[in-house]
């Protein structure tokens, strides 16, 4: 099948699309991808709903309307792709994550996608997980299995998005991963409150600081670290980092930041050395964070886009829902047993 997956992650850059040729086992072919920038008014209502969506009414016309307006951008990107496609993989803006209160929140309205492309839309990836006990997160490492299929194993594949994940593929196959800790969204966040960007481009404020270690040994000595995978974050689970740092000059802030996403990284434990560490997601176009991982590469290294990966994935995923096969594994978030899920949305 065609299949175009259609992801926003939580750095709220814009929506990546990209087509891929998969039974949602086998990668047949890549295909087209672009990132569709979100206009600021719409990244603006995006990060307005993360702050307010613990206490969100279903039906709030503001999230009614951020929502239309999400799919409709979604919908664009689709016709500036320009490709035919059997199936869509809609993954949605995630606006809140609380797999403990049995919660995942992801906005986008699959049926109105579907009209407006005419074509059937796979969406609703993680809340069958959760509902099982699973943390619903994170949901790639399917997709970077397959990716990984003829590499020498044991391989880690980490994604650097506004919240870093890991994916560990073992000897025998079997899936090992979680959210490392942030990735690239406190260092964007703390940009756009200081410098009123959106990043902190090339990691350019970062290299002209040095880490605050007091403050970096606070910032690791959170809980979440000393746990196991499973586990996986909400994107605003470390917003705190941004006052803790508050007093430091801007390039040790940003330095700091750096360093707090890259040493939870190096400490997430796995089972084994990777023989490679494979890195994609906008946090391998920082060279000051790529530099604090010592031995990463970016996955460019295999021949793989790493600006197109996780859309890729939800493509691989939209396979893997029409077909009934699992989305998430015991390892890979916490779910008793392999675990399918989703539904399809259709254009009629
Ligand atoms: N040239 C660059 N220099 C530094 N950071 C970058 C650069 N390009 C992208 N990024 C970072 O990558 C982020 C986007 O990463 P992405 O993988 O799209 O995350 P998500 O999946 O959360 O949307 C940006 O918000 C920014 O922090
Ligand atoms: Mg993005």
């Amino acid at each position: 099948m065609r299949i175009i997956g259609l992801m926003s992650g939580t750095s709220l850059d814009g929506v990546d699309a990209a087509l891929l040729e998969t039974d949602g086992e086998t990668i047949f072919a890549t295909g087209a991808a672009l990132t569709h920038p979100f206009p600021p008014a719409l990244r603006a209502a995006l990060r307005t709903l993360l702050d307010r969506a613990a206490d969100l009414a279903p039906d709030d016309p503001f999230l009614l309307e951020t929502e239309r307006s999400l799919t409709l951008h979604h919908a664009e990107a689709i016709r500036l792709l320009g490709e035919p496609a059997d199936l869509l993989g809609f993954h949605g803006q995630t606006i809140l994550h609380r797999p403990e209160q049995k919660r995942t929140w992801q906005i986008g309205d699959a049926q109105l996608l579907a009209r407006e492309t005419n074509t059937p839309v796979a969406h609703d990836f993680r809340s069958a997980d959760v509902a099982a006990g699973g943390q619903g997160a994170p949901f790639a490492p399917a997709y970077h299995a397959a990716l990984a299929a003829d590499l020498e194993k044991p391989v880690a594949i980490l994604n650097i998005g506004g919240v870093a994940n890991i994916t560990f593929v073992q000897e025998d196959g079997t899936l090992l991963a979680c959210d490392t800790g942030p990735g690239n969204a406190l260092l964007d966040d703390f940009c756009a409150r200081h410098l009123g960007e959106p990043m902190d481009r090339d990691g350019r404020l970062a290299a002209s600081g040095k880490p605050h270690e007091p403050t970096l040994q606070i910032l690791l000595s959170h809980p979440y670290f000393a746990n196991t995978a499973p586990k996986s974050l909400d994107r605003q689970d470390f917003a705190h980092a941004l006052e803790l740092i508050e007093a430091l000059p801007l390039p040790d802030g940003a330095a700091t930041l750096v360093a707090f996403t890259a040493r939870a990284i190096l400490a997430t434990p796995l089972p084994a050395t990777p023989r490679s560490l494979l890195v994609t997601g906008g946090g391998r176009r920082n060279p000051t964070l790529m530099a604090a991982l010592g031995n990463a590469t970016p996955v460019e290294s295999q021949g793989w886009n790493g600006d197109a990966l996780e859309a890729q994935c939800f493509a691989h995923l939209a396979a893997r829902v029409l077909r009934g096969l699992p989305l998430s594994y015991p390892g890979t978030t916490g779910v008793p047993h392999p675990m399918p899920g989703g539904r399809i949305a259709q254009p009629n």
